[in-house]
């Protein structure tokens, strides 16, 4: 987290309307982190429209952003209200980002977000061979029952309480005055 903020990165939630710079980002992927991302190989044209897609109540997207640009996504879809309690977690950092930390930041800002959206189980599809999400997994074994052999994370966050909602409501404001901060910066230096 410190090596994240060290270098002038934050995360926040992606707004409505940043469909293109998801897709962006995820299309930056290198071939081998696309195939993990998706569990397989995709095109171009299908992660354009996934991105497009991934947006509405049951959607929550956190972004890790340097310099303005997209660079680590982890995208949390809540199950129809039938199933309530279920959700379904991706992450995407791109290569040069990987193993900075930046993960371990979104999975813990997501599952916060899952306990206070009420999730009780939350599935992440994992190649068998993906040792760091294992890894990064793991880090959360409190919170998270791996079955690697199925390659199916079980997550049960624990129940949310007002102080869960005030740490996701703080952290959502933090962002907000990170990222204004950041274009700010970024537009004097180009003055
Ligand atoms: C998998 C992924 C999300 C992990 O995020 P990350 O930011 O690279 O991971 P972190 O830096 O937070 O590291 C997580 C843990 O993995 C460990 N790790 C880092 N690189 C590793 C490697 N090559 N092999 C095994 N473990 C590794 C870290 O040491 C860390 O554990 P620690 O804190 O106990 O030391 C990211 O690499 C990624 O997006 N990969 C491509 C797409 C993908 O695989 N998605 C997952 C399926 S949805």
């Amino acid at each position: 987290m410190e090596d994240v903020l060290l270098e002038g990165g934050y995360v926040r939630k992606l707004w409505i309307g940043e469909a293109k710079t998801y897709a962006d980002h995820l299309l930056r992927l290198d071939p081998d982190s696309r195939h993990r991302r998706f569990g397989g190989a995709v095109s171009n044209d299908f992660i354009r429209r996934h991105a497009d897609k991934a947006r509405g109540f049951n959607v929550v997207i956190y972004g890790f952003f340097l310099d303005g640009v997209l660079r680590g996504a982890c995208e949390l879809h809540i199950d129809h209200p039938m199933f309530r309690g279920e959700a379904e977690a991706a992450f995407s950092i791109e290569r040069d980002w990987q193993s900075h930390g930046i993960g371990s930041v979104l999975l813990e800002r997501m599952l916060l977000t899952a306990r206070n959206r009420g999730v009780r189980k939350l599935r992440m599809y994992c190649l068998a061979e993906n040792e760091r999400m294992q890894q990064l997994a793991r880090k959360f074994d409190a919170e998270l029952s791996f079955d690697f052999g199925n390659v199916v994370g079980d997550v049960d966050p624990p129940r949310s309480t007002a102080l869960s909602m005030m740490r996701e409501w703080a952290a959502d404001s933090y962002s907000v005055a990170s990222a204004i901060f950041d274009a700010q910066s970024r537009l004097l230096r180009t003055a």
